[in-house]
């Protein structure tokens, strides 16, 4: 394979930057160098394929998404994003490597779910790709199984205490989960929202004929996610299980984060870009012509969008900046309006849960860089490096250095971004969430273990080039 050098570039990391070449061999990065340090050694020079000229640009590792939903059967529908079409977005968007969630659901065996995600994914992905465990059946054989998920290169697992009837675990089974987690070195991932108080909340709300979208996020409180969230703390404080909050929404959520952190406790948590720039009365209470008040299935997403009085919005940037949040992912769930978010048009509860925003994760986050939120160093970070610590991935991804994968995004802060359905768009969907949004700053090159698969406006990957990650125990914990 050939040999790259990405010159005259700003080099960012989670702890810095500097101007200097990047030299590619083969799938790896061989050295980080003195800019023009490569063109003046001429063996070195000599031996160059291909220059990537970066002047002006930041040169960045490759985005890790930890949290996605290809494919994933819900809502009496199914994702509408496959392996392919979702990871060719995310090349498009600067992410170069997914985390997504094989699913065990009730009465099937862990194994069986593993084994369609793996046959769902594999020879399909534009990027790399792991794999988080969902267990929607806790039993001892589900448990036995989980112990040996790390030798598979699985070392994470996702409950749930929403969703009763479909993924739900009570906290008698979270316990037990808990228990191998704290065993194996496994990271809990927890869906903290307490379901079956907000089924009796929804099932009374449409009583009362309030059926839109917008009483999705009503039924959802924020006390729900506050309370569940202590309840995972607690119940990992207990067993001594590492925890991740998934999809933190809730300022009050985030104060039980930081609660637990300041103690001591190895508890962590994500945000998503719909909790930094959505909100309840914006997005979920919008009409439209189009679909009038139904306009606001397109953000019908768990958990919900909070409101933008309360502060939930900024509470999280903030929490990006002291760290009480760690990483971005965007828990990317896309579903059509037509045909699947339709499903919900007379009953908001069965509106398919999710949004798709795979594309645009990197762009979102940088926006936060240029309004001030967060740091150049921060945004790299919060979408690259924690995702890769988190999640055991570090060394190789995650990072620009001599051995990691040539994982590489090229990053113009002068160019521009505007999202729309009909402009920048690769997902499988038939709406953007994020439509009219300007983004100051534009990805213009990725470099996928070394290839160059988007180069401006074209797209030079294809499917199969993902390879499935074995990962080790995350790297992150205290
Ligand atoms: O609305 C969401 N988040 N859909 C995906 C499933 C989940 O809970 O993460
Ligand atoms: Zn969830
Ligand atoms: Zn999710
Ligand atoms: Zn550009």
């Amino acid at each position: 394979m050939a040999t790259t050098l990405i010159s005259g570039g700003t080099v960012v990391s989670a702890t810095g930057r500097a101007a200097a070449d990047v030299l590619v061999d083969g799938e790896t990065i061989r050295a980080v160098l003195e800019p023009g340090a490569a063109l003046l050694g001429t063996d070195v020079a000599a031996s160059v394929d291909r220059v990537i000229d970066a002047t002006g640009r930041y040169v960045i590792p490759g985005g890790i998404d930890a949290h996605t939903h290809m494919q994933l059967p819900f809502g009496g529908t199914e994702a509408s994003d496959t392996f392919e079409t979702g990871t060719r977005a995310a090349a498009w968007g600067g992410t170069t490597s997914i985390i997504d969630f094989a699913v065990q659901t009730y009465g099937h065996r862990i194994e069986d779910g593993l084994a369609a995600w793996h046959e769902k994914a594999a020879g399909n992905c534009a990027i790399d790709y792991g794999f988080h465990q969902i267990v929607g059946d806790v039993n001892e054989a589900s448990l036995a199984t989980l112990r040996r998920l790390p030798d598979e290169g699985i070392t994470s697992f996702k409950m749930f205490m929403a969703y009763p009837g479909v993924f739900y675990s009570d906290d008698a089974q979270i316990l037990k989960a808990m228990q191998v987690s704290r065993d194996t070195g496994m990271l809990t991932m927890m869906h903290a929202e307490n379901g079956p108080a907000i089924d009796v909340l929804a099932a009374q709300l449409v009583e009362q004929g309030k059926t839109d979208p917008f009483y999705h996020g009503v039924a959802r409180a924020w006390e729900m996610e506050e309370e569940a969230t202590h309840r995972a703390i607690m119940l990992a404080k207990l067993t001594g299980a590492p925890l991740y909050i998934v999809h933190v929404s809730a300022k009050q959520a985030v104060e039980q984060l930081a609660w637990a952190r300041d103690k001591g406790q190895n508890v962590y948590g994500e945000t998503c870009p719909q909790y930094l720039y959505l909100s309840l009365e914006e997005q979920l209470g919008a009409s439209s012509e189009q679909w009038g008040h139904f306009e606001g299935a397109k953000w019908v997403c768990s958990t919900p969008l909070r409101s933008r009085e309360e502060g939930h919005q900024q509470s999280m940037w903030q929490a990006l900046r002291t760290n009480d949040l760690q990483m971005v992912s965007t828990d990317h769930c896309p579903f059509c309006m037509k045909d699947q978010k339709e499903l919900g048009l007379s009953d908001f509860r069965r509106i398919p849960n999710g949004i798709g925003s795979i594309e645009h994760r990197m762009d979102l986050m940088y926006q936060g860089v240029v309004t001030g939120e967060i740091t150049l160093e921060r945004w790299v970070e919060l979408t690259s490096t924690t995702p890769a610590r988190m999640f055991g991935l570090y060394g190789t991804k995650g990072v620009i250095q001599p051995g990691a994968d040539a994982d590489i995004v090229v990053y113009d802060p002068n160019g521009h971004t505007s999202i729309g359905l009909d402009k920048t768009h690769h997902m499988n969907m038939d709406y953007s969430a994020w439509e009219g949004y300007e983004i100051d700053g534009h990805v213009d090159t990725v470099l996928s273990r070394g290839k160059v698969i988007v180069d401006g406006d074209q797209y030079l990957g294809a499917k199969g080039d993902g390879r499935f990650l074995k990962r080790g125990l995350s790297q992150y914990l205290i």
